[in-house]
């Protein structure tokens, strides 16, 4: 069957329908997560910390995301492929991101993602303008973590009229969906009842149309506790460190590789 469009995001919206996304930076996990029906997969920047071993999303290059995205749409065929915009490849104005968002596009992604509100409208106009979908990205921005100084939950008392403004400015200068970070569960209600296009959650409680969570967080892959806002749903990562221990010990044991693995 074919490929999710943003359309059949709005259309779940209008139905009531909840629905997930994940992230995905390969071939292996785009083609699981592609099989069992994860509508919408995102090639996050977050790739910088869960791919690269940076320590933030700062470092991450467009030329480091490229290839990823390029392997997440070979290997799927009915997920909606988003690729993140790295920081400080569209900031400058709706010219820069429109050359960056073109080159995300020809390595096959079906939307970019990029950070930020009302600051971003120009930018979002230039690319739906352009004929490229946009998912915007409001209340906490990884990307401005230095300015806001640290992880913080956006849409306390004195900042929840910033967020909503931030979701109302995205929709109007054409965003088909927007993701709410790390804000207050009442705020991302608000914005998910008054805003007519999807909204996207992660650490913005139960009421979004859509949640996301990085794979390897929602997996278990990542060793050690994640966020608040995680729900670890298998331990991959102990999976993976059992199966390399026997592997270790067969071949220091001379159990592996036995007959069946061998020539003659
Ligand atoms: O890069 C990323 O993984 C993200 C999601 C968590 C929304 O931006
Ligand atoms: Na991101």
């Amino acid at each position: 069957s074919s490929r999710i469009r943003t359309r059949d995001l709005l259309a779940a919206k209008e139905r009531g329908e909840k629905w997930p996304m994940l992230t995905s930076y390969d071939q292996y996990t785009a083609a699981i997560f592609d099989r069992i029906g994860i509508p919408v997969l995102l090639v996050g920047d977050s790739a910088a910390n869960n791919v690269y071993g940076y320590e933030t999303t700062v470092s991450v290059t467009p030329e480091e995301l490229l290839p990823l995205v390029a392997a997440v749409a070979r290997s799927t065929s009915r997920t909606l492929v988003v690729a993140d915009l790295p920081f400080g490849s569209y900031e400058a104005g709706p010219t820069q991101a429109l050359e960056t968002a073109v080159r995300f596009m020809k390595a096959g992604a079906h939307a970019v993602k990029l950070e930020g509100g009302v600051r971003m409208a120009e930018q979002i106009k230039a690319l739906t303008g352009a004929g490229i979908p946009v998912m915007a990205h409001v209340g906490f921005t990884p990307q401005s973590e230095h300015l806001i100084g640290g992880y913080r939950v956006a849409g306390r008392a004195d900042q929840a009229a910033a967020v909503v403004a931030d979701a109302h400015a995205v929709a109007e200068a054409g965003a088909f969906s927007v993701v709410l970070e790390m804000v207050m569960s009442d705020v991302a209600a608000q914005i998910t009842k008054e805003l007519s296009i999807p909204t996207i959650g992660i650490g913005a409680g139960p009421h979004t149309d859509g949640q996301v969570l990085v794979w390897q967080d929602m997996a278990g892959m990542r060793e050690g506790s994640g966020p608040r806002f995680v729900k670890k749903y298998a331990d991959v990562a102990g999976v993976i460190a059992a199966a390399a221990t026997e592997f270790a010990d067969e071949v220091r044991g001379g159990v592996f590789p036995a007959e069946e693995h061998s020539f003659r």
